[in-house]
């Protein structure tokens, strides 16, 4: 379908500091799904690493088939309760949550991650977004040259019911197929992954990975990944290099400073839609303080655009 942008009543405002795009709807009842293509999004994506659409009236229906329309495929946080086809209702507990690589620890990690806000904190209760491009030239050469020469490894267990939901998801295969034959499948095809089992209900899992990416939508190298976000649903993973020694105190505490100071705290505003590059952008939560607060997501991998 080609949209006729030129008439597009939208108004651009990257954000002063940060960078990211955020893009207000000028004209009443008119809807992000209706108003941007797959190039357009695309597009602003590699520019900015996240965009945030205001004043528009999509419905939770409308950001489903916005989530559908813009991805080749859906995937899903095995520890949260599905809500529409593609999109389930965010619930991370009430404390701060630190930056992370949308499940930056798993074997397969979706390019996107999308935000539908039903209805807005009264305060706080900030998503936290940091792009992993400035953080990159922001560390010091020699932190960069650590995590350019050595990957890390997450190390920790999950219920089996989660990693076969998982596996569902991602093979696109029903429930119950899903057995230890897709464990084995997935240590053969995924460098760096193993899964092992426990006993009947507890899988360990290793992930070996780079903490610096190279972003799916603007092709530039980016600091991105889990290395400071909490596990809200699950056992907390032990991070460590990818021998196992652990990563010096220095370090994390260069990245925890650099990170937060290309941190941007977005305010939500009910309605608001925000697309972000989950291959160059971390995201977080401040401290939830007003449990009215109503967030949706969804994880997605981008499809293919014509040029
Ligand atoms: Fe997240």
């Amino acid at each position: 379908m080609q949209i006729d942008t030129a008439h597009m009543q939208v108004q651009h405002r990257p954000l002063p500091r940060f960078g990211f795009e955020l893009i207000e709807s000028l004209e009443d009842a008119q809807k992000v799904v209706d108003v941007f293509d797959t190039a357009k999004i695309y597009e602003q994506l590699a520019h900015s690493g996240a965009v945030i659409f205001r004043h528009f009236t999509d419905t939770l229906d409308d950001f489903d088939q916005l989530v559908k329309v813009h991805s080749s495929h859906v995937t899903f946080d095995p520890a949260r309760k599905a809500s529409t086809e593609n999109t389930a209702e965010i619930d991370a507990g009430v404390f701060e949550m630190g930056l992370h690589r949308e499940n930056g620890n798993l074997p397969f990690i979706p390019d996107l991650q999308w935000f539908h806000c039903l209805e807005a904190a009264s305060s706080g209760c900030e998503t936290t977004l940091c792009d992993g491009q400035r953080v990159l030239h922001e560390l010091s050469p020699k932190v960069r040259m650590l995590f350019e020469q050595r990957k890390i490894k997450y190390t920790r267990r999950i219920p089996w019911p989660n990693v076969r939901r998982f596996l569902s998801i991602e093979f696109q295969l029903p429930l119950d197929e899903i057995d230890d034959s897709h464990l084995e499948l997935v240590n053969l095809r995924v460098p760096g992954q193993t899964y092992r089992r426990l006993d009947p209900f507890l899988i360990s899992s290793e992930r070996i990975t780079d903490a610096i990416t190279t972003s799916c939508f603007s092709g530039k190298r980016a600091f991105c990944n889990s290395l400071l976000g909490p596990s809200v649903n699950y056992e907390p993973p032990v991070i460590s290099w990818a021998d196992g020694t652990d990563i010096d105190l220095v370090v994390w505490d260069e990245i925890k400073e650099v990170t937060r100071r290309h941190t941007y705290d977005l305010f939500w505003s009910r309605g608001d839609i925000v697309v972000v590059d989950n291959s160059r952008v971390m995201h977080g939560r401040r401290e939830l303080t007003d449990p009215s607060r109503r967030i949706f997501g969804a994880q997605s991998y981008r499809k293919e655009v014509s040029a």
